[in-house]
């Protein structure tokens, strides 16, 4: 007849904070369009994108929330982690200050955050090499202790961008 059952198919809601500049649209843009572009706009409030992945061969649509790092839409984040499965912290690894500000977004997400929510850090924008300011051995003790695995990742040149998400996933019961 043509007509087929919808197949199964689980759902991922993935949360992205981190600063302003820090590369977090880039990332999901990287990810969901492989594309990069060098001077994109600061987001306004959230903007949502969707992929599907296929993870040990079963399908999964991963709901990417990117959210905006700007401090005046700081109050809009808990409706965007709310029932997120998992989140992607980022850091500028060339700005130490991006890098102070993870902590206070764990310390939110384990007050406020969904239970078990499983994350990841990104260093980001390590093409940079030349403006290092987090080593990388300063970014992999911070998600150590956060419970959080660690990639250095550049969304310019797609450096890791997508092992982000397949270890999410794989990472998310
Ligand atoms: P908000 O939306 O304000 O929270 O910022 P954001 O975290 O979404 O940052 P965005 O992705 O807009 O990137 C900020 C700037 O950094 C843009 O000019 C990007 O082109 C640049 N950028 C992002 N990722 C990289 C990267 O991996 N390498 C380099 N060299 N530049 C990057
Ligand atoms: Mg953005």
């Amino acid at each position: 007849s043509g007509t087929e059952p919808a197949q199964r198919c689980r759902e991922i809601k993935i949360v992205l904070l981190g600063d302003s500049g820090v590369g977090k649209s880039s990332i999901a843009q990287r990810y969901v369009t492989d594309t990069f572009r060098p001077h994109g706009e600061s987001t306004i409030g959230a903007s949502f994108m969707s992929k599907m992945i296929v993870n040990n061969g079963s399908p999964c649509k991963c709901q990417i929330w990117d959210t905006a790092g700007q401090e005046k839409y700081h109050s809009l984040a808990p409706m965007y982690y709310r029932g997120a499965a998992a989140a992607i912290l980022v850091y500028d690894m060339t700005k130490k200050s991006s890098f102070e500000k993870l902590q206070k977004w764990v310390d939110e997400l384990k007050e406020r955050g969904p239970e078990g929510i499983v994350l990841c850090v990104a260093a980001n924008k390590c093409d940079l090499e030349e403006g290092r300011e987090v080593e990388v051995a300063e970014g992999a003790e911070f998600a150590q202790k956060s419970g959080a695995d660690f990639f250095e990742t550049s969304a310019k040149n797609d450096e890791n961008v997508g092992r982000i998400f397949t270890t999410l996933v794989t990472n998310v019961q």
